[in-house]
């Protein structure tokens, strides 16, 4: 076992919101299997988002709306087997908490058997009444908000979202009813940077930026794009830090410093 590991501590909920409390950037990076998971967390990656875009990622789907919660329930055993400390975040699938509030809890209750620690879920306020019961029955809730990947249908593209003054307000909105109906972390993707800097500074709970500028509470990134490795053009908000690097656990913790140190993401990741 290395010395990174023996030192480092179980990060948990409570250990998350002292280091938000203390204004140290929380590191999130996604990750599906063991071998990543034990990689990542002695990198020191704060939170292991098993995320959808596994559809993508690992089944080469062109969206994330073909993945099933069974799905997501195998990625995060696999994640949970290979970590050790990292705190675990698994998405809930699209479909998989839409159909009826007692289904939304039957599938989160599976994805907190397999190992994770707290589940995210996409949307606004129809939303809500969901986010409320999986956090009064101890679960923990992220509220993933801005460009939500399973309506990407709706949105017609991959939109930055909260561009005028309407939907920036909106997205507030959403943002404070998310965490008074007990999110414990807000996620924002492809929103201007001023508008997420505006919510972090009104909320009591960390936002975790993707797309979001550099003032949220945290970061994340797809581990495929900041290795370099996803065929096509990677988008704008991400970093190919392997360019740099010369091996995967250098990349990764590259990615870890740069976020801690405040170094990425800049406004060139911006929108
Ligand atoms: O599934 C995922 O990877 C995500 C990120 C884009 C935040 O939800």
């Amino acid at each position: 076992m290395s010395v990174n590991m023996t030192q480092r501590k179980k990060v948990t909920l409570g250990q998350l919101r002292k280091r938000y409390q203390e204004n140290e950037p929380l590191v999130m990076l996604t990750c599906y299997d063991a071998t990543f998971a034990y990689l990542e967390d002695e990198a020191g990656v704060d939170i292991l988002l098993v995320g959808d875009s596994l559809g993508q990622t690992i089944q080469g789907h062109t969206s994330t709306l073909p993945v099933q919660i069974e799905d997501m329930v195998y990625h995060t055993q696999c994640v949970a087997r290979g970590n050790t400390n990292a705190f675990i975040l698994a998405d809930m699938s699209f479909g998989s908490y839409l159909v009826s509030e007692d289904e939304a809890v039957a599938n989160a209750v599976k994805l907190m058997k397999a190992g994770a620690n707290m589940v995210k879920l996409e949307g606004g306020a129809p939303v809500l009444p969901i986010v409320r019961r999986l956090t009064q029955m101890g679960i923990p809730v992220c509220a993933h908000l801005g460009f939500t990947p399973q309506s990407l249908n709706l949105f017609g593209g991959y939109f930055v979202q909260g561009k005028t003054e309407i939907s920036a307000s909106e997205l507030k909105s959403a943002a404070l009813d998310m965490q008074e109906a007990g999110a414990a972390m807000v996620l924002f993707e492809m929103v201007p940077a001023s508008v997420a800097t505006e919510i972090t500074q009104l909320l009591s709970v960390p936002t975790i930026g993707i797309g979001a500028g550099p003032n949220c509470s945290g970061q994340v990134l797809v581990l495929q794009d900041i290795l370099g490795i996803y065929p096509g053009r990677s988008p704008k908000f991400s970093k190919n830090f392997m360019k740099d690097s010369s091996s995967i656990q250098e990349a990764v913790s590259a990615y870890v410093h740069a976020v801690k140190s405040r170094v990425f993401p800049t406004m060139e990741n911006s929108f």
